[in-house]
């Protein structure tokens, strides 16, 4: 299959609107069972759940158990996103992990959740992309599948956020959540054996596009703890570990790049907004979901919002969202799904999906 080389991170096919030959053919998410509220959060810094709400549309958000690890969070979502594909750990030739928050800066979290999964015939590797990581790792997923070179690629986002937040800063500590979303991508040939046993569970890729802008890293970093500023007493006394960001400049990078990257999404593919069902943007804040929607034409009504009970779970925040769609009946053969994300870097995606019948 040939396809249009607009730009080399761009997958789109020939006839536009036509499927790419990559498909979903399961899905789930997990959230650890710790809550911490709007009001647990005002107990420590000079913050309210009325300031909180309005700002970000966030009410409550999940936090890992003091036990858990990023892989632990990833093996959760994975498990029942293979049961429902109905494929085997044994089955997979791919692992990738999108995360921020790997157990460890070495080895890869990817290898740590092939380990725990049993899937002892698969390549594992870590996708790093910030919260675009999801998208940036289904994107290299449907890259192999279309090359021929994978057949069965489970698809990570996992984080584990709340260890790199600084609960001392109110412009940030209010975001953020932990959790992790799975998909397994295929081949319509490998995925042929697959009975799909749930409705919604089977997606077509119909586009998709990546995009950085490494100019703005300084946006959301963490300072210290890598090659450039290793970790030393200072760099901990100085609370260097933890995520920062400029949140308003972020706000404004994140509205115009995911409006232009979907922009971008329906003139290549020759959709209009009337023919998007739902719009589901990285869930950063409410805000930033409904600008986004109006500045593509496509009503806020259609835009997934679910960061209500889970905050901003970066690379998971996109299969979370989903999983959880689909659990609330939302999803229905036949619509046509755009996803966006924006994260650290700063990158930014966009892919169109098709729910298959
Ligand atoms: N509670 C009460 N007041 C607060 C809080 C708080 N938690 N945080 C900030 N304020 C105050 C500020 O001090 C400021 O007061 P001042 O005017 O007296 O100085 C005022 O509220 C307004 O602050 P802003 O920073 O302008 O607030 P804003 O409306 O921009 O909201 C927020 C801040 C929520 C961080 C917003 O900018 C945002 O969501 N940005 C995007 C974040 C994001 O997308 N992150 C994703 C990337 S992260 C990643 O990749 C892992």
């Amino acid at each position: 299959m040939t396809t249009n080389t607009r730009r080399n991170t761009c997958l789109v096919a020939t006839t536009p609107g036509a499927p790419l030959g990559v498909n979903v053919v399961g899905y789930s998410y997990y959230l650890p069972d710790e809550v911490i509220t709007n009001a647990d959060l005002a107990r420590t810094v000079d913050t309210s759940d009325e300031w909180i709400l309005a700002r970000t549309g966030i009410r409550s958000r999940h936090r890992a158990a003091k036990e858990q690890a990023t892989s632990d969070l990833a093996i959760a979502a994975a498990r029942p996103a293979l049961e429902r594909a109905n494929i085997t750990p044994a089955q997979l030739d791919t692992i990738l992990i999108a995360t921020a928050t790997p157990d460890s800066p070495v080895p890869a979290v990817s290898c740590v959740v092939q380990a725990g999964l049993g899937a002892a015939g698969a390549a594992a590797m870590d996708v790093g992309a910030g919260c675009s990581g999801f998208l940036f790792a289904l994107h290299t997923a449907a890259c192999f599948v279309r090359a021929g070179a994978a057949h069965r690629v489970l698809v990570i986002g996992a984080e584990t956020l709340t260890r790199v937040t600084d609960y001392g800063d109110r412009r940030s500590c209010i975001l953020f959540g932990d959790g992790a979303g799975a998909a397994v991508v295929t081949s319509p040939e490998a995925g042929a054996e697959c009975t799909i046993p749930r409705s919604s569970d089977g997606l077509e890729l119909i586009y998709s596009a990546l995009g950085t802008d490494g100019l703005m890293a300084d946006l959301i970093k963490i300072p210290a703890g890598g090659s450039r500023n290793p970790a030393s007493e200072a760099t901990i006394r100085d609370r260097q570990h933890y995520l920062r960001l400029d949140g308003q400049a972020v706000f404004r990078q994140a509205v115009r790049r995911m409006a232009e990257a979907a922009g971008e999404a329906l003139e290549a593919t020759g959709l209009t907004p009337s023919d998007i069902d739902w719009i589901l943007p990285h869930q950063a804040n409410a805000r930033i979901v409904v600008a986004v929607a109006e500045q593509t034409g496509i009503p806020p009504e259609r835009a997934m919002l679910d960061m209500a009970e889970t905050g901003n779970t970066s690379a998971a925040s996109i299969p979370i969202t989903l999983g959880r769609a689909r659990e609330s009946g939302q999803l229905a053969a036949g619509q046509l799904i755009l996803m966006l994300a924006f994260g650290a870097g700063l990158t930014w995606a966009c892919q169109i999906w098709r729910v298959r019948e």
